[in-house]
């Protein structure tokens, strides 16, 4: 059923709304249109996944986080780059190539295509995907390494110490816990050649720069600073152990070795490859860097909070504007581990259940930001609950019950088109102010990376309109009082505007399916009054 709605404030007549299904809503505005004062543009990015193996629900959650800030900042009329990919050098994934009897290279190629392939699944609206063996990227890579050697930040000596593989970190004897990494990765025991980082020149300026812009949420702050306090080692950037890697530019080290390009420096450059790195003039890079924001799980923090910024600082480039950490997803209470056998399969449960339930299930369980407990049971009952099958409706609407009784009601009794109001009631007003301040309300859920409000602000309003239905009662006025029902009918769907337009970031399947039944005519319905 669809119900081409129009709205007589554009001054189409009832009569001429009846006879046209393909009229369209267009009562007022929500987003601002795209003609509107420019809004600064943003770069929003993922970390980029490690192809050692198959994606999983954690992996999910951080391009779910950045899909949804960039779905709003568009419909927002920012213009928007979402860059997602793979992180494919490193010992990591030269093991895992070697276990699977593969060159790295093939197997880095079949393993990102399943990260590719959860972009439709997922609806993820990616820009860009990059893959850290792309040639554009190793140039890029080589260029930042050379900007180091320039600015006087690299020099050759030798590293002792303790490696975690899986984590590809080093770290110190005071950090391990029960002879393992703080993570409970193994670690082994590395000396060989290396180029190291001169990060300890750089502690008094990141921790100026972590005090003076509101770059990281206030306790993500304090554990950097913690980890900064008692000063900041020279980062060991290059192997020679082993090759899969970027090699080092320039001429032949004077330890006559092979070296190769520390992992998370060569990751991290992604973030400016995609812009078209080395080339600072390239339209991309002008308009998108410094990145808006980079969205990371707590697990690598360091890398993106100290070590980043760092190579940026030493490389004469601005700093990424924000930076969120987000929590850790247990499953059903236990760290998920490929060896536990609990890892989540994101592609088995979007089949199941579809992207929008399980997107809306991520993002409005569990506080953004704190670590969640995965459980499918949880799932089925949020989905029930929140997303209700309208069977009647063949779609499946977070506002189920209101959509499906207020459309089929104006099909019926106003032949598909918004009816024109009376005089609104006080209930009226009240429920369409409450519409209309939804929108900043969302905008600082998403500018303050609290996620998790995004979905209760529109349930919430999905739940006012509900209990304004029963109130109003609509159907027993169709008699009595017709032009009260018509002006029920009509506050009603302009709520339901402004609903189909907000569900859209999280629940894009939702959205565009109530904009069509509402025959908005696009999915920002920037009609201008
Ligand atoms: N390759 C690096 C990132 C380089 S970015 C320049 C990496 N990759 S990863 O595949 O191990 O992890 C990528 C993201 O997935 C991280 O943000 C991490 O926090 C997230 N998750 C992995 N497992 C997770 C959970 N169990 N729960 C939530 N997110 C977690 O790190």
């Amino acid at each position: 059923m669809l119900l081409g709605l129009a709205s007589p404030s554009r001054g189409a007549s009832l009569a001429a709304a009846r006879a046209s299904r393909a009229l369209r809503v267009r009562s007022g505005r929500a987003f601002a249109s795209a003609s509107a004062v420019a809004k600064e543009p943003r770069f929003i990015t993922t970390p980029i996944y490690y192809v050692n193996g198959q994606p999983h629900i954690g992996h999910v959650y951080t391009s779910l986080a950045c899909d949804v800030v960039a779905r709003f900042s568009r419909l927002d009329g920012h213009k928007v780059l979402f860059l997602t990919g793979t992180d494919e050098h490193g010992q990591k994934v030269e093991q895992s190539a070697c276990k699977a009897g593969e060159s790295p290279q093939d197997f880095a190629d079949r393993v990102s295509d399943t990260f590719r392939a959860l972009l439709p699944l997922y609806d993820f609206s990616v820009d860009q995907f990059i893959r850290t063996t792309e040639a554009r990227h190793k140039e890029a890579a080589a260029a930042l390494w050379s900007a180091l050697v320039e600015s006087g930040d690299l020099y050759l000596g030798a590293y002792e110490g303790w490696y975690s593989v899986r984590d590809e970190c080093f770290y110190t004897e005071e950090e391990l816990v029960d002879g393992n990494a703080p993570t409970g990765a193994e670690v082994e025991w590395v000396a060989e050649s290396s180029y190291f980082f001169r990060l300890s020149r750089y502690r008094q300026r990141l921790e100026e720069h972590l005090l003076a812009k509101p770059t990281l949420g206030v306790s993500r702050c304090l554990s950097v600073l913690a980890f900064m306090r008692d000063g900041l080692r020279d980062l060991s950037v290059s192997r020679t152990t082993f090759t899969w890697g970027v090699p080092v530019p320039g001429p032949p080290p004077p330890d006559g070795l092979s070296h190769v390009m520390y992992v998370w420096l060569d990751a991290l450059t992604n973030y400016l490859t995609a812009l078209g790195y080395p080339d600072t003039e390239a339209a991309d890079f002008r308009s998108f860097w410094p990145a808006s924001l980079h969205v990371v799980g707590k697990d690598i923090l360091r890398f993106h909070a100290i070590y980043w910024p760092a190579f940026l600082m030493a490389a004469g480039l601005p700093l990424p504007k924000r930076l969120f950490a987000h929590g850790w997803w247990m499953n059903e209470g236990e760290k998920m581990s490929k060896s536990v056998g609990n890892v989540v399969d994101p592609v088995a449960l979007v089949q199941r259940y579809g992207p929008d339930p399980v997107r809306h299930f991520l993002l409005s369980d569990v506080t953004f930001g704190a670590d969640g407990d995965f459980s499918e049971k949880k799932l089925v009952e949020s989905s029930n609950a929140k997303l209700a099958n309208e069977p009647r409706s063949g779609i499946r609407l977070p506002l189920g019950n209101l959509a499906y009784r207020t459309l089929s009601f104006t099909q019926k009794q106003c032949g598909g088109a918004v009816p024109a109001p009376d005089a609104f009631s006080e209930d009226d007003l009240q429920l369409l102010a409450e519409a209309a301040a939804l929108l900043p309300q969302l905008r600082t859920h998403v500018d303050s990376m609290a996620l998790h409000r995004y979905s209760q602000g529109v349930s919430g309003l999905a739940s006012a309109a509900n209990r304004y239905i029963d109130v109003q009662a609509p159907w027993a006025l169709k008699k009595s009082e017709p032009a009260r029902m018509r002006t029920v009918l009509y506050v009603l769907i302009e709520v339901l505007r402004h609903l189909a337009l907000y569900s859209q970031p999280v629940t894009p399947r939702i959205g565009a399916a109530l904009l069509e039944q509402l025959g908005a005519r696009s999915s920002r319905d920037t009609a201008e009054a």
